[in-house]
């Protein structure tokens, strides 16, 4: 009894310990000055809000370095919806996560590449991936802001929507009276969608249903004026009639705002409608991109290809939805060939080799398959 009260004693003061280090490891990184020429930078196109350069994102575990995210590369235009697909476990969290640096550290690290963030209001350009970390929190919220599947990541149940609403306004505007914010808040709710607003300004966020608490955070995030707006998944916790509302929402607010959005699915018909552009990810790469008429109209990447067979509206030979057999494997340890060459329909002699480069369809459809080599070759020929 004495031994094990002991060792309880002993592992809690253990942990407090690790917890110690962990905080002052934290705050020193916190205080700890990066000079801006580590960090400021030029971006390739200042049409551009946020330019990903060879992005690595790298967790180090015990069974592995998983390789979430291995030399990513793709722009968001300013005022352009662009939409990141991929199954589960592609990496499409881990881009979001890095982008807005917090990752689980220190497990999590940005292994190479740059994250270029076009700061047009301050006249400069930050790498992400190197600014202070100081900085990166006034990014949050301000200039880049998030919502996550589930809207209670992001509101809190102890307080009022009203309160919530109320202290992101004042947070992000300039002085105003309390009765101004109030009603600026009721404002944002009418502005997205809600019919009483003046009565969910009242309530609490378990009074309102999954559709309408997503509704609230999207109503958060617009107080906030960010510039990029990531949405991870924002529909997927809701049923299919307030997905498609939810969904008709953002590219409604599109249009007033003049943001840019980075909206993450698993479902290529929810970008099908929303976005302008269209990256397609696999195992931690990207393999296609294209604006979403190249995606749709001339899908080229067998894996692709997949995902639009596996489409709920479909109409397919036989009533059974399709799915792409096999899964997305585990970014450990990879094989130095196309990684979705174990499940490819279309695989050939060709895909025995190394992982294929990314070849160019047009200057805006890429693709990384050997289907295309020849293509390639032609447009060289020319
Ligand atoms: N904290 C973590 N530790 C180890 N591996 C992780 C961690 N977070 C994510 N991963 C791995 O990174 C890969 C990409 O994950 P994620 O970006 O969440 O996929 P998704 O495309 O579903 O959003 C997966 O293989 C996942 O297992
Ligand atoms: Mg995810």
């Amino acid at each position: 009894m004495e031994a094990s009260k002991q060792e309880r004693r002993r592992k809690l003061r253990d942990i407090k310990r690790f917890n110690n280090k962990k905080y002052k490891e934290l705050a020193k990184k916190k205080r700890q000055h990066i000079p801006e020429s580590a960090y400021l930078t030029q971006m390739r196109d200042p049409n551009n809000l946020l330019e990903i350069d060879d992005l690595h994102t790298f967790f180090y575990t015990d069974t592995g370095t998983v390789k979430a995210i291995d030399g990513v590369s793709f722009d968001i235009p300013r005022g352009k919806v662009v939409g990141v697909v991929g199954e589960s476990g592609c990496g499409k969290s881990v881009t979001s996560l890095s982008i807005m640096r917090i990752l689980q550290e220190p497990q999590g690290q940005i292994a190479g590449g740059q994250i270029r963030y076009n700061q047009a209001a301050q006249n400069r350009a930050l790498d992400l991936t190197k600014v202070p970390l100081k900085m990166m929190e006034k990014l949050r919220g301000g200039d880049i802001s998030m919502i996550f599947q589930e809207p209670m990541t992001t509101l809190n149940p102890v307080f009022t929507i009203g309160q919530q609403l109320d202290e992101a306004i004042k947070y992000h505007t300039e002085k105003l009276s309390k009765k101004e914010i109030a009603a600026r808040s009721v404002e944002m709710l009418k502005m997205v969608g809600i019919a009483n607003a003046e009565g969910v300004y009242k309530m609490y966020p378990h009074e309102l249903s999954g559709g309408m608490r997503q509704r609230v955070v999207i109503a958060m995030v617009l107080a906030c004026h960010p510039q990029l707006i990531i949405a991870d998944e924002p529909t997927t916790a809701l049923d299919v009639t307030i997905q498609a509302q939810i969904l008709d929402l953002l590219r409604h607010l599109k249009n007033q705002i003049n943001a840019s959005i980075m909206l993450i699915t698993h479902d290529l018909g929810v970008v099908a409608e929303t976005a302008d552009y269209v990256v397609v990810m696999y195992a931690g790469r990207i393999v296609e991109k294209g604006t979403v008429q190249e995606i749709f109209h001339n899908p080229s990447h067998p894996y692709t290809l997949g995902l639009m067979k596996s489409r709920p509206n479909f109409v397919g030979e036989n009533d059974r939805l399709y799915s792409i057999p096999g899964s997305v494997p585990n970014p450990i340890d990879l094989p130095n060939y196309c990684f979705f060459r174990n499940r490819c329909e279309k695989a050939c002699a060709a895909c025995a080799g190394t992982y294929p480069e990314m070849i160019s369809l047009s200057d805006t459809h890429k693709v990384a398959c050997y289907l295309y080599q020849d293509a390639q070759k032609r447009k060289e020929g020319e």
